[in-house]
């Protein structure tokens, strides 16, 4: 299978995305030549260590190049105050200097917290992102937000911080638990049902397929939300107002996860939940043509994600959401859909109507 060669075009730091079966092969290029940086130093989870670290220190160890490795426990949790301060001495005990590259090998939590290593120690250094999970390659890896997680809430320290470049090798995705997998689904269903109607019906008549994993249909599917992130980071990379609209369901999500103490929900099952909460909401105010809700409802239900939760009571979600980062200065950010495939931005959804969303779904929940 061929592999494809995706560009990220920024202003000031363009950077490629190798994407394909086999795609691991292209970092030896990647990492030698003119530009070859002093010294890698690999960040990665305990679990992708013990399946894929002996494959990836052969990989790098034929650039030459000295090599150290950090490896952190798997999860969220270790999207940390804590593990960022090992990481900035293990980066330095190694002997890193500023022409130094971190090469975060793993999942989103991988890639947000090495990539945040990389931005800040040494005030800055390069890095490489190797996603191995769906949710990664379509969403975690390719835009620059990097950063870690406070009590106060998720994401909440953090830098937009470049790779120089992007390896996803679909590979790796044959290892990925079926749940995780589902929840990387929940990433490439948003991307289509902000940007693209004529990708979306693709991910309804593939689903089979794509749940399958069958190496076409994913390939197509991934190609299709990394192109779709790439141009809105392109035209918006520090989120001033475009690159928003990639938080469709998101509001909702963070809350859930955070009320949940991060230890329900995957990622992705929160965000497919919030989806249906905000798709759901959309329609009620009449900002979404009707039917647009159940359709993606329908989608969300049969990529096997869930469309509803017994987390949180209504005051407790609410008091969540007014954390976010999403909040605007008066009422709620919203990301609605006028249609399947189109998005809007709404900066002050009344308080008032969300509280009356929650509690109507919070119902809902409870008289199934
Ligand atoms: P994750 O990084 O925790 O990985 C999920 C699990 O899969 C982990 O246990 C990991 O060890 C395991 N794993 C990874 N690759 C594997 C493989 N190939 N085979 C077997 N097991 C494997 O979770 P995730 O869902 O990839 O990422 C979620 C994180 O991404 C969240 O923290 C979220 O906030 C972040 N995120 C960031 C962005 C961004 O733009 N920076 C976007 C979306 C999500
Ligand atoms: N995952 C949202 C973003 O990259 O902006």
């Amino acid at each position: 299978m061929t592999i494809r060669n995706l560009q990220v075009k920024l202003p000031g730091a363009s950077y490629p995305i190798c994407l394909g079966v086999g795609a691991r092969h292209r970092l030896h290029r990647l990492l030698t030549g003119r530009d070859a940086p002093s010294r890698l130093h690999v960040v990665t989870d305990e679990r992708v260590w013990r399946r894929y670290g002996r494959e990836l220190g052969k990989i790098l160890d034929s650039t030459e190049l000295p090599v150290a490795t950090s490896v952190v426990p798997a999860g969220e949790s270790s999207k940390s105050p804590r593990q960022i301060t090992r990481l900035w001495r293990d980066i330095l005990s190694a002997g890193c200097d500023r022409s130094s590259c971190v090469v975060a090998f793993g999942g989103g939590v991988i890639g947000d917290l090495g990539g945040f290593a990389a931005a800040s120690a040494l005030r800055g250094i390069d890095f490489i992102q190797i996603p191995t999970t769906l949710l990664a390659m379509v969403d975690a890896s390719v835009g620059g937000k990097t950063g870690i997680n406070l009590p106060e809430g998720k994401n909440l320290v953090g830098s937009f911080h470049q790779p120089r470049a992007v390896v996803m090798d679909l590979d790796f995705l044959d290892t990925l638990p079926r749940r995780e997998f589902r929840a990387g689904c929940a990433e490439v269903i948003k991307t289509a049902a902000i940007r693209d109607a004529r990708f979306f019906r693709r991910l309804e008549t593939n689903c089979d397929a794509i749940v399958k994993r069958d190496p076409t249909a994913l390939r197509q599917a991934v190609e299709a939300c990394v192109r779709i992130k790439a141009d809105v980071v392109a035209k918006d990379e520090k989120e001033s107002r475009l690159r928003m609209i990639l938080n469709f369901g998101h509001t909702f999500a963070h809350a859930l996860e955070a009320v949940s103490r991060y230890r329900v929900f995957l990622h992705g099952e929160a965000v497919a939940i919030g989806m249906v909460f905000a798709a759901r909401f959309g329609e009620e105010l009449g900002y979404s043509a009707a039917g647009t809700s159940a359709r993606l409802t329908e989608m969300i239900r049969a990529y096997g994600l869930p469309i509803d939760s017994r987390v949180g009571a209504p005051a407790t979600l609410m008091r969540a959401m007014l954390k976010d980062k999403k909040r605007g200065r008066s009422g709620l950010r919203w990301v609605f859909l006028p249609k399947i495939g189109e998005c809007e931005i709404f900066d002050h959804v009344d308080l008032a109507e969300v509280e009356a969303q929650v509690r109507c779904f919070v119902r809902g929940r409870q008289s199934r």
